[in-house]
């Protein structure tokens, strides 16, 4: 039998081990994707440490990959595709899952497409199986992706045509969740705790900074908020409150509508001075679910269409790089194969502009 032309994606770019399989047809079926998350390698020292990633990747990938193909009830030949993200991200995990791919993708005489990560966390929403056929990527929209890593406002314009209109200035969306959430001593990764407390929060009882918010660029600023959130742990303290309980839900609802606040206030900024009426998100801080209703809100307010990715499919995951890969093989552009140089093979690399 032939080989059924299968999509094999690769993520190692942070902590996540991801392997998916994606059937190119029909805007892209999903047919498995296996996610080993290493947050309980790193939550002791309160954040990722690169050379525990590189060994946690080293040590998963082999398992991740076959248990990808096994729930895709798939062999090795019947792929048709490689895929791994090639940058940016920690360079000693990046080298785990791309190596891993470059080998399987020669070693078969397949293709090797390298994605760029942000261009994988724009694509998440197409993942969707409940995904219109607007959601076309040839059609101009603009993307927002928040994450732990990167905060950034891109207008794209087809597949590794992404247009860097803004990003932050200093800490990422994600890292002002986890940064305040481990001010309360709410552990590592907080953002998802953060979403948790503050359900039974008010997002307007403390005072947050909203830097850059009101400039006309598309640039964000989140670092005055751990100072804020310091600061007001202090003051509490000197008077001899605990931020616990209702405090504590209150002052986790209004870090987190200053940070949802900025970030839609730049996007629906854009898709305005743009004439782009259609806005994607990506990334683990999509996950949110006050961003999430905000988003949906504010869309139907400004007449905006939004497209969110499947909730599992925010964080890192390789059916986001399975379906940027596939986008670019529909529109058969390549770009040059900087890092995924393997001579005698077919190599296609996802454009660097993004970064
Ligand atoms: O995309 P991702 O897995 O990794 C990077 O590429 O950085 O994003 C991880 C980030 C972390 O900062 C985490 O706290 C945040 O996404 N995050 C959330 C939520 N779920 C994940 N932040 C706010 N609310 C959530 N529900
Ligand atoms: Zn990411």
């Amino acid at each position: 039998m032939g080989s059924r032309g299968l999509i094999l994606a690769v993520e190692s770019s942070c902590d996540e081990t991801a392997a998916a399989v994606v059937e190119p047809g029909a805007g892209g079926v999903v047919l498995s994707s296996i996610i080993h998350s290493q947050v309980a390698a790193h939550a002791p020292y309160g954040g990722v440490v690169p050379e525990i990633a590189s060994r946690e990747h080293l040590a998963r990938i082999d398992a991740v990959v076959g248990d990808a193909l096994a729930d895709a009830g798939a062999a090795p030949a019947d792929m048709g595709v490689v895929a791994a993200t090639y940058g940016p991200g920690l360079v000693g995990a990046l080298l785990v899952g791309l190596t891993y791919a470059k080998g399987f993708a020669r070693g078969r005489g397949l293709p090797l497409v390298g994605v760029h990560h942000i261009e994988g966390h724009l694509h998440a929403a197409l993942a969707d199986p409940a995904s219109p056929p607007s959601r076309n990527p040839g059609q101009p929209f603009i993307g927002l992706v928040v994450s732990g890593g990167h905060s950034a406002l891109y207008r794209v314009d087809g597949i590794g045509r992404a247009r860097l209109l803004g990003q932050t200035r200093d800490d990422a969306a994600g890292e002002a969740f986890d940064k305040s959430a481990k001010l309360l001593g709410l552990g590592y990764p907080g953002g998802v705790v953060i979403d948790r407390l503050a359900q039974r929060g008010d997002p307007a009882a403390i005072p947050m900074p909203r830097s850059l918010r009101d400039r006309t660029h598309y640039d964000f600023s989140f670092s005055g908020l751990k100072t804020a959130v310091r600061t007001f742990v202090e003051e509490q303290r000197r008077r001899g409150v605990d931020v616990q309980g209702q405090l504590l839900a209150d002052l986790c609802a209004s870090v987190q509508e200053a940070i949802v606040d900025a970030l839609l206030h730049k996007a629906m900024l854009a898709c305005r001075r743009q004439q782009v009426p259609v806005l994607v998100l990506g990334g683990g801080v999509a996950a949110n679910s006050r961003l999430r209703a905000e988003a949906a809100r504010r869309g139907a307010e400004q007449g905006v269409e939004v497209y969110l990715p499947p909730r599992a499919l925010c964080t890192d995951n390789a059916v986001m790089i399975a379906m940027a890969a596939r986008a670019w093989r529909a529109q058969g552009r390549s770009s040059p194969p900087a890092l995924v140089a393997a001579p005698d093979a077919p190599v296609e690399a996802s454009s660097a502009a993004l970064s």
